[in-house]
């Protein structure tokens, strides 16, 4: 696979520097085998997430410099507004500092409690939310998705005939909305086709539940739509987004991702004057007032500045090329992936590459550690860890897929860091039987994975 030039060039750079393997293996034993409590300095190669780690345009970083910071109206909380009504062709907005802000301010005014939340697949801090407020967050993503070898363009697409039979079973009045997050990121960063959103909205329809979009990723999915979708080929990555948009009655976003930004998040919603009204009520006490919602003015400008270059094709082109650079690299190094490839991170399937090790003993979270030792580079375990245990049994919860997951930063890396982190796996491949299971030695009771401590068996 031919390396894509990117279509920007650097400007500023930020020194990384890759430590010796003593003081890695030092600082990972310090960091009790976990690798969020490591310091970001020990890290050469971070991709630990895609969220807020990506490089601002020189267009972003001037726009800084007219950030209005009043407390109520700022002139770029307008800008913002009119981004959003060009890319997503929505009418209302109210920004929030991320996108779990967006979560729990909007959850609360659409759930009843005992009622159920459907979606492809619920990110962790969406499923916490809508239980926070006493929901039930179910997913029904198509049954492919749990099986990593098998390929399908759209593998994050819901199963709309188990949707709608959910929804005749329980009855539509114990349903809260339905919630599609494009692109999947809990599946593996998959996209959603078109016809499946508009499938979705379709039964959201028919019986009268709003559908919303967690939109977090939502260029990245427009451009699948664009290169995988018969009928989409000669369409433009923003008509193809406000089709998507048009299938949905609002959105909660992070904008820390297809936002181009360090921080922010969103909630949109297309036409619903009410249910706005509730928002830019609720939104005061809980992250400020509706123009600027726990944002400062630069920020805003900065995030309608991004919105409007993520659309831009030739950015997502190289995008998306890179990270399935990354992920071509990995196979013909013989290391076992989740295919086809997704939009913003390459996931190593630990279950298929450390068979010895049983889920018991965390396989993606000690491929996690042995990365780290052996190259210097910063993933995080998508896995048994992560799942946590079953709140009534107490029980560990085992999940289908046990992944490490590679996360690319947006515009930050080069296809030269894309090569260490494969040389870094490829050298592991060649001695994966030595690789030991780990045991947990502290175990906080909620968000386990992020301060939890372990030591090899
Ligand atoms: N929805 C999706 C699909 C996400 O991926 C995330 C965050 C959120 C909502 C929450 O947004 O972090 O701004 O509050 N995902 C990050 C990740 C943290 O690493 O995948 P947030």
């Amino acid at each position: 696979l031919r390396c894509m030039p990117e279509p920007y060039k650097i400007k500023v750079v930020e020194p990384i520097r890759l430590i010796p393997r003593k003081e890695r293996e030092r600082a990972i034993k310090e960091a009790g085998l976990n690798q969020f409590l490591l310091k970001a300095e020990d890290v050469f190669i971070d991709l630990l997430t895609d969220s807020g780690t990506g490089a601002m345009s020189q267009d972003q970083w001037a726009g800084l410099m007219i950030g209005d910071e009043s407390y109520a109206g700022s002139r770029n909380f307008y800008n913002l507004q009119k981004s959003i009504e060009d890319i997503f062709g929505y009418k209302y907005f109210v920004p929030t500092h991320q996108g779990r802000g967006a979560e729990n301010v909007l959850f609360p005014l659409l759930i009843k409690p005992g009622q159920y939340v459907l979606g492809n697949y619920h990110f962790d801090t969406t499923k916490a939310h809508i239980e926070l407020k006493g929901g039930r967050a179910v997913n029904l993503i198509h049954e492919r998705a749990y099986d990593t070898a098998v390929e399908h363009p759209f593998k994050g697409n819901i199963d709309l005939e188990k949707l709608e039979a959910f929804i005749v079973e329980h009855g539509a009045e114990n349903i809260a909305f339905i919630l599609m997050t494009v692109t999947c990121n809990s599946a593996g960063g998959q996209p959603v086709s078109m016809e499946n959103i508009r499938g979705a909205y379709q039964i959201g329809k028919k019986y009268n539940l709003p559908v919303l979009l967690d939109a977090a990723r939502f260029a990245e999915n427009a451009y699948f739509i664009k290169k995988r979708e018969k009928g989409y080929e000669n369409k433009s990555i923003p008509e193809i987004v406000l089709e998507m948009f048009s299938y949905s009655d609002g959105c909660t976003m992070s904008a820390k991702k297809d936002g181009l930004v360090n921080m922010g998040g969103l909630i949109g919603i297309k036409e619903d004057y009410e249910l706005y009204q509730k928002v830019r009520q609720m939104v005061v006490p809980i992250e400020g007032f509706p123009t600027y919602g726990g944002l400062s003015g630069r920020d805003m400008e900065a995030l309608a500045r991004g919105l409007r270059e993520v659309v831009d094709e030739a950015y997502l082109a190289s995008r998306i090329h890179q990270v399935q650079y990354l992920g071509e690299k990995l196979k013909e190094a013989g290391i076992p992936i989740q295919e086809p490839v997704g939009g913003h991170a390459v996931f190593v399937d630990a279950k298929r590459f450390l068979p010895h090790i049983p889920q018991s003993q965390y396989p993606a979270q000690a491929l996690c550690v042995e990365l780290y030792i052996e190259s210097g580079v910063r993933g995080v375990e998508v896995g048994t860890l992560l799942a946590g245990r079953d709140p009534e049994t107490g029980e560990e919860i085992y999940p289908e897929l046990d992944l490490l997951r590679l996360t690319i930063p947006r515009r930050v890396y080069t296809y030269n860091h894309m090569d260490w982190v494969a040389e870094g796996l490829a050298r592991i491949a060649a001695r994966k039987d030595e690789i030991r299971g780990l045991k947990m030695v502290y175990e906080p009771k909620i968000l386990r994975h992020f301060t939890a401590q372990f030591e090899w068996v």
